[in-house]
């Protein structure tokens, strides 16, 4: 081997681990030697895709050919998608600006590049999904972190945004979000995308979790700005994570530059999983089933949790997730949640994976799961803090 680069690997590729996958992989051992474990670090639904979807696909695979499809997603699936966006927020959305992606995370690729130049600046909330961070960095952008914890409420301002410096080129902004729920309402988003548009900063609106929420729907950037780019995904009201398959909403300048780019990424997302997907519209029984079944979960975890004294959380006004402050029992999360596996069998996502700089006294429980595991998990970690852990 020779050449500059043979030595190892590249600098750009030194972005931060998701060190709850080293949770993950001790939780798997642990289950391995027949020991109990109440995963609640796991960030997708415990349900498998609706039944339609399920059907859909074993209908596809009997009859259809599955080559490539258009590199923008199939043309059925794209105006089922804009048809979701107007029984959703009641807006007309052209099927030539609904891009169908590998996931929100090949959206997410395509949409950073399609919109900034290398060394541009995007602003994003702290605490935060670490993939931003992490596919910003990696592909050479500027992360302008705002502090976005429990001193701010959890949810972005507009007052936030103002006082950011530099203005940043793009904002990322998901709501509900990971790892808080912290959801912006309706009238701030309305502000924040006219911020965005007015000072020339490319909105990005992360609209993964809509459907899961508890305290009213959440606001698409499109009913307030056809500049900003929508990146959603069946992935998680969809209950259809493993299927890899999600979508843009792309402002007309920037749709040749999205082709482009995901024709020579992928070629196209996965066929199977996009003709199943076109199922999935019609499963909104089963999905909200499931959504209720969040619901119950979260309503036990926000009476159980204070009453093992973890008492200040974050809003969990939608997704499936509760960021809890653990300042009282450690300043390492990571360590922490090492060890309440090792004593409990409890799983939790440390802190640290969402927020550098105050994540070590935090860490997320996901109530995604089955209700009885979360149930059982609450009471032995209460057990395991009430005796000084
Ligand atoms: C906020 C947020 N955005 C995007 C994703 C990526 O999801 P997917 O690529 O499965 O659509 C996740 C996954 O957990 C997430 O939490």
């Amino acid at each position: 081997m020779t050449g500059p680069g043979a030595a190892g690997p590249s600098a750009r590729s030194a972005v931060s681990p998701f060190y709850v996958m080293q949770v993950f992989q001790l939780a798997e051992a642990r289950r391995n030697l027949g020991l109990p474990v109440y995963n609640l670090a796991i960030g997708q639904p415990g349900t498998p895709a609706p039944a339609a979807v399920r059907q859909a696909a074993r209908q596809a695979l009997a009859e259809h050919q599955l080559g490539y499809t258009d590199a923008l997603g199939l043309p059925p699936l794209r105006a089922a998608i804009a048809e979701h966006s107007r029984a959703w927020y009641g807006i007309d959305v052209p099927p030539a600006n609904v891009v169908v992606t590998t996931g929100s995370s090949g959206g997410f690729l395509a949409a950073f590049l399609a919109a900034f130049e290398a060394g541009q600046v995007v602003a994003m909330a702290r605490p935060g999904y670490p993939a931003y961070r992490n596919i910003l960095t990696s592909l050479g952008y500027v992360v302008q972190e705002f502090d976005c914890g429990p001193g701010h409420g959890f949810t972005p301002t507009l007052a936030m945004l103002q006082a950011l410096d530099p203005v940043p080129d793009g904002l990322i902004l998901g709501s509900p979000a990971n790892p808080t729920g912290a959801m912006v309402a309706p009238d701030q988003l309305a502000e924040i995308a006219a911020w965005c548009r007015d000072s020339g900063v490319r909105l990005i609106s992360d609209e993964i979790y809509h459907g899961i929420s508890y305290a009213g729907p959440g606001a698409s950037a499109w009913q307030f700005d056809r500049s900003a780019i929508v990146v959603n995904s069946f992935s998680k009201y969809f209950s259809m994570t493993g299927w890899r398959v999600g979508w843009l909403l792309v402002p007309d300048e920037l749709l040749e530059a999205v082709d482009r780019l995901v024709a020579n990424f992928t070629i196209c997302p996965p066929t199977l999983s996009q003709l199943a997907a076109l199922a999935a519209f019609d499963a909104h029984a089963e999905l909200e089933a499931n959504v209720a079944r969040y619901a119950e979960s979260r309503a036990l975890l926000l009476q159980a949790l204070p009453a093992i004294g973890l008492d200040r959380l974050a809003p969990a006004d939608g997704a499936f997730y509760i960021y809890a402050d653990v300042s009282d029992h450690t300043d390492d999360s990571l360590a922490w949640v090492r060890q309440v596996l090792a004593a409990t069998g409890v799983a939790l996502a440390p802190g640290l994976d969402f927020d550098a700089t105050d994540g070590h006294r935090f860490a997320r429980l996901s109530f995604a799961g089955d209700i009885t595991v979360i149930e059982q998990g609450v009471t032995v970690l209460g057990k395991y803090l009430q005796a000084g852990g």
